[in-house]
């Protein structure tokens, strides 16, 4: 049987292209090789306070999404994390094993928490880490499409998935490893080169988002913050110079060329060439996406059944992993 692969995303807001370009492509390109699992991680959205209608709403439109992206159904199976209880059981036997140390360190949770991080933070958001480490160790996945943020997260998962292994003296949790895609890895945010692009930034015009129309998609990127230097002649002129690198990696990225030629085509010249290269690329693959999305929005009894086929494949090796688990541990059989 092929390799499995699992990777996750959060229902809280519409995708950007960070997302896009930093994780979920390469989802849509592992769908041709490999046994894959795509979760949309519900629990994981409740560590913030959500508007239920939200909630169900912004659930709905992620998958249209996935699905205007490019994932297939028929092989990917495409799931709510809620719908596979197995997910929610098993991290709390993970927490069990995992000392709170691990989780204060996270980095994310520091930056979530903030100075609430000795009293005031809610627990799940110390134990996201946690569920995270269930939702892949469910699949015994070797590898996990990830962006670069994730990275110290799949280190616990590892870490986890060893004192498991340890603690019952067996071999029954392989260590997966992050698959991140270096170039594009870390999309930054249009106004500032050096923060990454991400949902919950305050300003919409750092983002790109797979809906925004074209006239807004030109307009961030016109806006796009920039230096006043021409644009280098070689990547190693790109040091020092977050957001010529971020708009020249997006360029290469949507193209499918690497970082060197898009450097190449544009050395010397000013940004205004870039930028009018880069939002005809944006827009050309954004525009049909966007026109998936909402046809795929007008039919919901369609979306349902597809997460509903989804949910029942997850949950069949789910549910397996999680008994094998529980015989390890020495739970009884329900007989
Ligand atoms: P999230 O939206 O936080 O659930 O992230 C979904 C996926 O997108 C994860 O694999 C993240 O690592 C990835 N991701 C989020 N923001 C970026 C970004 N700015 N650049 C590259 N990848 C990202
Ligand atoms: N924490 C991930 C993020 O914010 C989302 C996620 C949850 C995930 N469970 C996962 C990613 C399992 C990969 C595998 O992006």
């Amino acid at each position: 049987m092929n390799d499995r692969i699992l990777s996750g995303i959060q229902p809280t807001s519409s995708m950007h292209i960070g997302n896009y370009l930093g994780a979920v492509r390469h989802w849509v390109s592992m769908q041709d090789q490999y046994d894959t699992y795509y979760c949309i991680v519900d629990l994981h959205a409740q560590t913030i306070p959500r508007d239920p209608e939200e909630m169900r709403a912004r659930s709905l439109e992620l998958v249209a999404t996935l699905l205007a992206v490019g994932i297939d159904p028929q092989r990917a199976a495409l799931f709510i994390q809620s719908h596979v209880p197995a997910h929610a059981q098993l991290a709390w036997l993970l927490t069990c094993l995992t000392p709170l140390g691990w989780l204060r360190r996270m980095t994310q949770f520091k930056d979530k928490a903030g100075s609430k991080a000795d009293h005031d933070a809610l627990a799940g958001l110390l134990m996201y880490p946690v569920l995270m480490a269930a939702d892949i160790l469910l699949y015994r996945p070797r590898r996990v499409p990830v962006g670069e943020d994730q990275k110290q997260h799949l280190e616990l998962t590892r870490e986890i998935a060893q004192s498991f292994n340890a603690r019952y003296k067996v071999d029954f949790f392989p260590l997966p490893e992050p698959y991140i895609i270096k170039q594009t890895a870390r999309i930054m945010s249009l106004r500032d080169g050096t923060a990454k692009m991400s949902k919950s930034d305050q300003s919409a015009a750092a983002c790109l988002m797979l809906q925004d129309s074209d006239e807004d998609l030109r307009r961030k990127i016109r806006k796009a913050k920039t230096d006043s230097d021409l644009l280098p002649e070689t990547p190693q002129g790109l040091v020092r110079r977050p957001e010529a690198r971020n708009l020249l990696t997006m360029v290469a990225a949507l193209r499918g060329q690497t970082l060197e030629h898009a450097v190449a085509e544009f050395a010397g010249q000013p940004f205004a060439p870039l930028k009018d290269a880069l939002a005809q690329e944006v827009i050309s693959t954004l525009a049909p996406i966007r026109a998936r999305i909402e046809a795929l929005l007008a039919q919901p009894a369609h979306l349902k059944a597809i997460l509903a086929d989804g949910a029942m494949r997850a949950d069949a090796v789910a549910r397996e992993t999680l008994r094998q688990v529980e015989d390890i541990i020495g739970f009884l059989p329900r007989g």
